[in-house]
C-alpha cells in the first residue's frame, strides 16, 4: 500500500532503505505535545475562519486531546511507516474521529508545521535553561557570600599572580552565566515568531488567520515571508551558539574544579557525591563529573557545526536535509541541561581548604605588586622604576630562599634606601585583597556587596518568575 497522507500518484511501497532514511520517528516523536497544540490552534483559527465547520473543529481538538493523554501515558503506538510525529498523530486521529480529520491538514503543510513546533520546542528549552542557570547562578552567589574574605591566589598563565578572594572567583562565573542567559534570552525574542500559515512555502488561497494562531501559541506576530518561514532554522543554531558559549563556560570551570583538586594542588576537595573511586587504587577520589562536563562540552559545539553545515548550501525554501535539524539540538540541549545541573551540585558541595589557599596566595611572591605600588604610592616614584626595584627585591628574596615578607627591612633597605616599615605590612596577603577597592576588584567588601546585589537581583526574578 502507498502513503495515505500523500501517496495518491504512488502505487509502490518506499524500499526498506528508503524509509530508513527517510524516517524521523524517532527523534521527531519528541516534538509531540509541540505538534499537538499547533494542530489545536490551526484547528480553532480555520473554525473560526469559516474554513471548517465548528463541530469537526471540536471533533478534531477533542481527538487531538485524546492523542496527547495517549503518548504522555506510553500507550500510542509509533509506526514507522508513518514517517514522522505530524503523520503518526494525524493518522490516529482519523482512526479517532473519522473522516474529519482529513480536514486538519487544511491551509497548512507538514514545512510550516514541523518548522512551528521545533520553534514551540527551541522555546521551552530556552525557558528550561534559563531557570537551571538562574540557579546555578544562585548556587555561586551563595558560596560567594560565604568567601567573600576567603584569600586564594590569583593565577595568570596558571602562574601565581595576585592573592584575589575565593567569593570574587565565584562571581566571575556569575557574570558570565548573566550573559549567558542575555544570550538565550536575545535568541528566544527572534525566535517568537510564528511560521504556522505559510503552508509548502507560497502561504495558502484559504482565508487563514495567521495572528490568531501565532497568538494562540504564545508567539509574537506570525512571521513576514512564508519562504522565511519554512527555510529558516537561525533559530536553531542561535540557541545552539548560546548553548555553546554557555557550555564552554561551563567547560572551563570543570577544568578549575579538576585542577583544584588534585592533590597536586590540594584547593578544593569534593565530597563522595561528586567524585568516584578507583577500582584499582584504593586512595583515589576522582573529579568524574567535573570531567564529563567538561567533556560534553564537545557535543553542544558538534551540534552547532554539525547544523550550520548542514545549512549552509541549501537554497529556499524547505529542503528535507532540514530534518537534521533536531537529534543533535536536542541532544546538545540535555547534554547542556545536565551539565548546568551538575556544576550546581559541585558548587554546592565543594569544600575549600582556606588555609591551603592563604599559604598558596602567598606564594610565588604574589604581593610584589602591592609592594610595586607602595613605592609609587609612598615614594612617588614612577610605576616602570617600582616596578624594577621590587624585581630586584624578589631576586634578593628567591636566592634567600624567602618569602618577601621574610626578609629583612635591611635587605629591602639595601636595594632602596628610603624602604621603610610601613612597607612590610603590605605585603600580607590580607592586605593585598583588602587594597583592591576600586570597581570589580577583588576586595572582601566589593565582593560582599556585588554578591548581595546578585542575590537581591536573583530574588527579585525568582518572585516575579
Ligand atoms: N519530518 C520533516 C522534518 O523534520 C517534516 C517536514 C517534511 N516535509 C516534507 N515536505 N517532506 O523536517
Amino acid at each position: 500500500m502507498s502513503n495515505k497522507m500523500w501517496g495518491g500518484r504512488f502505487t509502490e511501497r518506499p524500499d526498506a532503505i528508503m524509509e530508513e532514511i527517510n524516517v524521523s520517528i524517532d527523534v521527531d516523536r519528541h516534538l509531540y505535545a509541540q505538534d499537538i497544540a499547533a494542530s489545536k490552534a490551526h484547528a480553532a483559527m480555520l473554525a473560526a475562519q469559516g474554513i471548517i465547520t465548528a463541530n469537526d473543529a471540536k471533533n478534531i481538538g477533542k481527538g487531538l486531546d485524546t492523542i496527547l493523554s495517549e503518548i504522555a501515558k506510553g500507550s500510542f503506538d509509533f509506526k514507522r511507516a508513518l514517517e514522522d510525529i505530524h503523520m503518526n498523530v494525524e493518522s490516529r486521529l482519523g482512526e479517532l474521529i473519522g473522516p474529519a480529520s482529513g480536514r486538519l491538514h487544511t491551509a497548512r503543510s507538514r514545512n510550516d508545521q514541523v518548522a512551528t513546533d521545533f520553534r514551540l520546542y527551541v522555546r521551552d528549552v530556552i525557558d528550561q535553561t534559563d531557570a537551571a542557570l538562574a540557579a546555578f547562578q544562585y548556587a555561586l552567589v551563595e558560596r560567594a557570600l560565604e568567601h567573600a574574605g576567603t584569600v586564594m591566589p590569583g593565577f595568570t598563565h596558571l602562574q601565581t599572580a595576585q592573592p584575589v578572594t575565593f567569593g570574587h572567583h565565584l562571581l566571575a562565573y556569575v557574570e558570565m552565566a548573566g550573559r549567558d542567559r542575555g544570550r538565550f534570552a536575545d535568541a528566544r525574542k527572534r525566535l517568537n515568531e510564528s511560521p504556522l500559515g505559510a503552508a509548502a512555502l507560497a502561504g495558502t488561497s484559504f482565508p487563514i488567520d495567521r495572528h490568531a494562531t501565532a497568538k494562540a501559541l504564545g508567539f509574537d506576530r506570525p512571521m513576514a515571508n512564508s519562504l522565511d518561514a519554512v527555510s529558516d532554522r537561525d533559530f536553531v543554531l542561535e540557541t545552539l551558539s548560546a548553548a555553546a558559549i554557555a557550555s564552554v563556560h561551563l567547560s572551563r570551570f570543570a577544568e578549575e574544579i579538576v585542577i583544584w583538586t588534585s592533590p597536586l594542588v590540594g584547593l578544593v576537595r569534593l565530597s563522595d557525591k561528586f567524585t568516584s573511586g578507583s577500582s584499582i587504587m584504593p586512595q583515589k577520589r576522582n573529579p568524574d563529573a567535573a570531567e564529563l562536563v567538561r567533556a560534553k562540552t564537545g557535543r553542544v559545539i558538534g551540534a552547532l557545526t554539525a547544523l550550520l553545515i548542514v545549512m549552509k548550501g541549501l537554497p529556499l525554501a524547505y529542503q528535507k536535509d532540514m530534518q537534521e535539524d533536531k537529534q543533535g539540538a536536542m541532544e546538545a540541549f540535555s547534554a547542556l541541561s545536565l551539565a548546568i545541573r551538575a556544576m550546581t551540585g559541585m558548587v554546592l558541595d565543594l569544600v575549600p581548604d582556606q588555609a591551603r589557599m592563604k599559604l598558596a596566595a602567598g606564594e610565588g611572591y604574589a604581593t610584589a605588586t602591592d609592594l610595586a605600588d607602595w613605592l609609587v604610592r609612598t615614594l612617588k616614584m614612577p610605576f616602570r622604576d617600582a616596578h624594577h626595584v621590587t624585581g630586584r627585591i624578589v631576586a634578593e628574596a628567591s636566592k634567600a630562599g624567602i618569602a618577601l615578607h621574610e626578609l629583612s627591612l635591611q635587605a629591602m633597605q639595601a636595594v632602596e634606601p628610603r624602604i621603610t616599615r610601613d612597607a612590610l605590612a603590605v605585603l600580607s596577603v590580607e592586605s593585598s585583597v583588602k587594597s583592591r577597592t576600586s570597581f570589580g576588584g577583588t576586595a572582601p567588601k566589593n565582593v560582599l556587596a556585588q554578591a548581595k546585589a546578585w542575590l537581591k537581583r536573583l530574588e527579585k526574578e525568582r518572585k516575579l518568575g
